[in-house]
């Protein structure tokens, strides 16, 4: 009996439309429209970009159906089934450090994840209020100065995140989540819309295309490739388990390929609409590019600020981030919620409580990294700092590189073909070809040219 056959002892997806929606929910966050625009000012734009594209369509996209069939394989929590297919497959049992690495790398996005979500959750009453209605630049700034200067504000909105998150996945896989998605997320696509539609009147929307889409590679680093492909696998939800996690409860109809495609192109979309609705402000307002993690929270306020209905659209918008993510931050605590309820029995909600407790006091540290712990730094890093590096940009890649050479080179063909039915040979064989050789060759040039070992 193939493993697909077998259900999930979690439960199954109600339909395929859940699973997709529930991926894209888990892949559309934070990731696209706080991390994207921010990365890219920091990095300096479209070669950036183009670097980031070229890691979707040649890493990313073959990863994440790499990702899935294993999870739809094995059909058990990531842990688990990095123990159970290598053995099916006569293979070494180092492979369960795949589960393993993505626990760890899941505790650690998940800590700094929900600082940025209570962010978020804080800017929906400032909105609200009319803090921002007219404000100046020098205004907006400060206000986000204020916030992150205060431990115990940071802390009150970091909890909120955290409990929403825990209270929903105790709630199990499909129940009221999928509801949620199906209506939010076209809301949230719909406001990015309009903030594109304010910077093309008011903002500088033809250097916004050139920043985005005229690439200067003799700017680029090696550091920055670096980046550009951890953001690939940040954005698209990659590396540590937690699409692996959605697709063992998947069921065995439903097209891995096509699905994944799907992902990642909604995915992919928002960033850059994302992008294409922050930048003219930027540039129109003459805010700082390379401000870091704050940008998009200066950016929008102040854009919502000057803009007619701005009060009613932030507060919405602010919301609907809230929401989206709130969908990724569900997907990250999966892999180890999946685990302690299968191996050690625990119930739903104790194991959630606990892993969503041990993710909020490492996120102290990331909060404290803005105020009272500014000075502590290692490499020039700051605690979030380290925490976001080590997990997107080491982890994240780490774990797909596994997970290629997994499916490359242990899962037998036979498997990989029949599960993934790509209908066309020649198909197949490119997602073979990128998976055995591509992307582990791509990801260790990264890796070796950002030490500096390449020179
Ligand atoms: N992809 C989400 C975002 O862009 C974040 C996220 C959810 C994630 N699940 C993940 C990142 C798993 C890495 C691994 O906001």
């Amino acid at each position: 009996m193939s493993g697909s056959q077998q259900a999930s002892i979690h439960g199954e997806w109600g339909s395929r439309w859940a699973f997709v929606l529930a991926a894209t929910g888990s892949a559309v966050g934070l990731g696209n429209i706080w991390r994207f625009p921010y990365v890219v000012g920091e990095y300096g734009g479209a070669a950036f970009i183009l670097v980031y594209l070229g890691c979707i369509l040649l890493i990313g996209l073959p990863v994440m159906i790499a990702e899935i069939l294993i999870g739809r394989t094995g059909r058990q929590s990531p842990i688990n089934t990095m123990r159970t297919l290598p053995a099916r497959y006569g293979a070494k049992p180092v492979w369960q450090i795949l589960g393993w690495l993505g626990v760890v790398a899941g505790f650690l996005v998940l800590s700094f994840y929900s600082v940025v979500g209570g962010w978020s959750l804080a800017y929906v009453p400032y909105t609200m209020t009319g803090a921002f209605t007219g404000a100046d630049t020098a205004t907006v700034d400060e206000f986000f100065s204020t916030l992150l200067g205060s431990p115990g504000r940071l802390l009150l909105w970091h909890t909120l995140f955290m409990a929403f998150t825990a209270w929903i996945v105790m709630r199990g896989v499909e129940q009221g989540l999928e509801k949620a998605v199906r209506l939010l997320m076209p809301i949230l696509f719909f406001l990015l819309l309009v903030m594109v539609g304010y910077g093309m009147g008011a903002g500088a929307f033809t250097e916004a295309l050139e920043f985005m889409f005229t690439p200067d590679f003799s700017a680029l680093t090696g550091q920055a490739v670096l980046v550009a492909m951890g953001q690939a696998f940040f954005t698209l939800s990659l590396g540590l388990g937690a699409i692996m996690a959605y697709g063992s409860y998947l069921s065995s109809r439903s097209s891995i390929p096509v699905n994944s495609g799907a992902i990642a192109g909604a995915d992919t979309l928002i960033a850059l609409i994302a992008g294409l609705a922050i930048f003219p402000i930027i540039l129109a307002a003459g805010l700082d590019m390379q401000q870091g993690p704050g940008l998009v929270f200066v950016t929008l306020s102040y854009g919502f600020g000057q803009m007619p209905g701005g009060l009613l659209f932030g507060t919405v918008f602010f919301i609907l981030l809230s929401f989206a993510a709130l969908t990724s931050a569900i997907s990250i605590m999966e892999p180890a919620t999946a685990y302690l309820v299968e191996s050690r029995g625990w119930q739903r909600p104790l194991a959630t409580a606990t892993i969503a407790g041990a993710a909020w006091l490492l996120g102290i540290g990331s909060l404290l990294s803005f105020n009272a712990w500014s000075g502590y730094t290692l490499f020039e890093l700051n605690f979030m700092e380290i925490a976001e590096y080590l997990s997107t940009s080491i982890m994240l890649p780490l774990g797909g590189l596994l997970i290629a050479l997994f499916v490359g080179w242990v899962m037998p063909l036979q498997v990989s073909e029949g599960e993934l039915a790509f209908g066309n040979r020649w198909l197949y064989r490119s997602w073979l070809i990128a998976v055995r050789y591509v992307v582990p060759v791509a990801i260790a040039v990264v890796f070796l040219n950002a030490l500096g070992v390449l020179g």
